[in-house]
Parts: structure tokens; C-alpha cells; sequence
């Protein structure tokens, strides 16, 4: 899987294709997660977030992964354009075997990425960032979904079938279609504080935190 193809093309298209909703989704919470001092920000792609997150969390370092180098190669640009002084670190990993080491975070933030996964490795990718949160971290994520009925769900299923359709041709990602990471991070102490869907239920936006055992 490699998103290295798509990358010099990543802005544009998401400009054409959804105007500014995505980036909407992306921030409805960042002004909800307190103070953290450490963010890992993961599938990061061409770095729209992180350079929010410098303005929104001026006291917080980042740790920015992606598997894609020409990703990564944005994410820097796009960061180094800001003059932004906070610590950043841009690192290559694979999710899906990933470890954090000793390295812990009080923010994740996982935007239209969990949803690159087939249900198999999304349990592997949740359970390596959980064992990277502190015990009171929160989570922003936000992603696409299937309403639960109704024409949004018929709508739904039609406009990810041509999206799945399309990035396991361009990428080769391995996910056929959403699956919902709810009950993974229930599993690993999150719990759902905020939610807002967007565009008729295609896409959510949440923030977890994860309460002290
Ligand atoms: C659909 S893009 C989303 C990019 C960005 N977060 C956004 O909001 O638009 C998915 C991103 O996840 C990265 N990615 C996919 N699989 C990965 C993996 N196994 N490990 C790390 N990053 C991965 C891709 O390189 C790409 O940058």
C-alpha cells in the first residue's frame, strides 16, 4: 500500500471533490482537547492538520507518521511555510507495525485514516496507538460512515463503493469498506465525548478520551 502516487495530487482532488468539508471535519474539535503536550498525528498525509494544531496548540510538540514519503515530503513543506517554532519530528512507519517505545502522547489524531484498513488490521493499528496514549489522552478522528438507514444510506454506500473503487486501484489499500473503530477504542478506555456528522451522515467527526483505570 503507498500513497506516494496520490500525493501530488491529494489537495487538489479533495478541493474538486469535497470544497472545504473535510477540513471542517478535520478541526470541529481541536478547540475541545485542552492543553496537551504531546500530539502523535498519524497518516497524516500532505500536513493540513498539523499546521491547525501550531495554531490551535501553541505549547504542544508533535510526532508526525506516515507511511508514505511523499506525504511526509508535504507535511514538511507545508509546515516549514508556517515559520511555526513548536518541536516537530516527521518519521516513515507502517501502522500497522509500529511501536511507540517509550514515547507517550496526550493527543492522537487520526483523520480519514482508520478508514484505510481492512477489520483485522484496524484491531492491530488501534491497539498500537492505544499502547502510545496516556491514561487521560484524547483522540480526534474523523472519518467517512454508512447512516443507518434512508436514502443517506443508500447515498452513502454508492459514493464509498466509487471512493473504495478507486483508492485500491491508485494506493492498494486494503479496506473494501468502513469499519466502524467504535467498539476498539471502547475496548482500549475511550469513551465518546463529542460526535457531529456532516453531509447527510457520510462523515463524522469525533473527539475520545480515554478515563483513567
Ligand atoms: C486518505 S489519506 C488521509 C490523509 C490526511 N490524514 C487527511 O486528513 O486527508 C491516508 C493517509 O494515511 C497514510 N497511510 C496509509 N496506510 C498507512 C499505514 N499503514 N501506516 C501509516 N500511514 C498510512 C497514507 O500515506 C495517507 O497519507
Amino acid at each position: 500500500m503507498s500513497f506516494d502516487r496520490l500525493a501530488p495530487h491529494y489537495r487538489w482532488m479533495e478541493a474538486v471533490l469535497a470544497g472545504g468539508l473535510l477540513q471542517r471535519c478535520r478541526t470541529r474539535w481541536l478547540t475541545d482537547v485542552g492543553q496537551p503536550r504531546c500530539a502523535l498525528l498519524v497518516g497524516e498525509g500532505n500536513g493540513r492538520m498539523l499546521v491547525e494544531c501550531a495554531r490551535a496548540l501553541p505549547g504542544c510538540e508533535f510526532l508526525v507518521l506516515d507511511q508514505s514519503q511523499a506525504m511526509l515530503a508535504q507535511a514538511r513543506r507545508n509546515w516549514e511555510q508556517t515559520g511555526a517554532n513548536q518541536s516537530v519530528v516527521f518519521q516513515q512507519a507502517d501502522l500497522r507495525e509500529w511501536r511507540a517505545g517509550s514515547a507517550r502522547f496526550d493527543l492522537l489524531i487520526t483523520n480519514f485514516f482508520l478508514d484505510c484498513f481492512s477489520p483485522t488490521e484496524l484491531r492491530r493499528v488501534v491497539a498500537n496507538l492505544s499502547a502510545a496514549a496516556l491514561p487521560n489522552a484524547r483522540w480526534l478522528l474523523a472519518d467517512f460512515t454508512v447512516p443507518a438507514t434512508g436514502w443517506p444510506r443508500l447515498r452513502a454506500r454508492a459514493v464509498l463503493a466509487l471512493a473504495y473503487g478507486f483508492f485500491r486501484c491508485a494506493t492498494g489499500i486494503s479496506a473494501s469498506r468502513v469499519a466502524d473503530p467504535g467498539e476498539l477504542l471502547r475496548a482500549e478506555g475511550f469513551l465518546l465525548q463529542r460526535q457531529e456528522r456532516f453531509n447527510h451522515g457520510l462523515l463524522h467527526a469525533d473527539l475520545w478520551m480515554r478515563h483513567e483505570k
